[in-house]
């Protein structure tokens, strides 16, 4: 694992950018994971500059996002097809068609988290997976106790994951109490997986997933069994290393 700390999140998130702009120049078919959430907003926003001001192209390149909430269609405004058309996908150059997420609206759930995962199979699996970091240790929506070695299907979110998240609905009771989430197998199949997490809040976390015992109780702590990645933390997130 190499652990970067940077003084601020500005810089910490300018660093994630350029690893993604820095991939796409060398490999520009490079297949990327997504995630939503806080942290990514800004990396976002660093990634539509770059492509507005220095020309980097997502046209080549194919994104496949972490996971979606069960119920909510791809117009719903509070689902992560919306989060990503809106932050993301409108203001750069990826081809149609080569952005994915799960349906969170398909009749089958089960059959639509199988058929997410053969699509990330059948595209080679991620080149390079951005992740942020659920202040219960959960990577995608693979909450605490998830098997370390699941692939794409349905989980139900921790009542914290869902006080974390309503901040996005109306009311905390509009929250979905389900998702189709990437398994921790596939997101450990990545071949370079960059990680996020700023703020205090993320200290104690980030201090267990880094130096903590390889558990499901903190599913990020598997990332310590992984070749190739790269954690991105503020100073304040990394308050609690050793
Ligand atoms: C979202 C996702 C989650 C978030 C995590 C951190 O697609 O996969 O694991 O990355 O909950 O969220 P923020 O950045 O809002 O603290």
């Amino acid at each position: 694992m190499k652990v970067l700390i940077h003084e601020t999140r500005e810089t910490a998130t300018g660093c994630a950018a350029a690893l993604i702009a820095d991939r796409l120049a060398s490999e520009p078919d490079v297949v990327l994971g997504l995630a939503t959430g806080g942290t990514m907003e800004a990396v976002y926003a660093d990634l539509i500059a770059r492509h507005r001001d220095s020309g980097i192209s997502f046209a080549r390149a194919q994104s496949f996002n972490l996971d979606e909430y069960i119920g909510l269609s791809p117009d719903h405004p509070c689902s992560y097809w919306t989060y990503m058309r809106d932050k993301f996908f409108d203001q750069v150059d990826f081809a149609p068609g080569h952005t994915h997420l799960p349906r969170g609206d398909a009749p089958d759930p089960e059959a639509e988290a199988a058929r997410y995962e053969a699509a990330i199979v059948a595209a080679g699996d991620i080149g390079l997976q951005l992740l942020g970091l659920g202040a219960n240790g959960h990577i995608g929506f693979n909450e605490p106790t998830s098997s370390l070695s699941s692939l794409t299907r349905i989980k139900t979110l921790t009542r914290s994951t869902r006080a974390a998240n309503a901040r996005y609905f109306a009311s905390d009771d509009d929250v979905p109490r389900l998702a189709i989430t990437m398994g921790i197998g596939t997101i450990m199949r990545a071949q370079d997986i960059v990680l996020l997490a700023f703020g205090e809040a993320k200290a104690k976390v980030v201090a267990q997933m880094i130096e903590g015992p390889v558990t499901a109780a903190c599913p990020a702590s598997i990332l310590q069994m992984h070749r190739k990645v790269t954690v991105v933390l503020d100073e304040a997130a990394a308050s609690a290393l050793a």
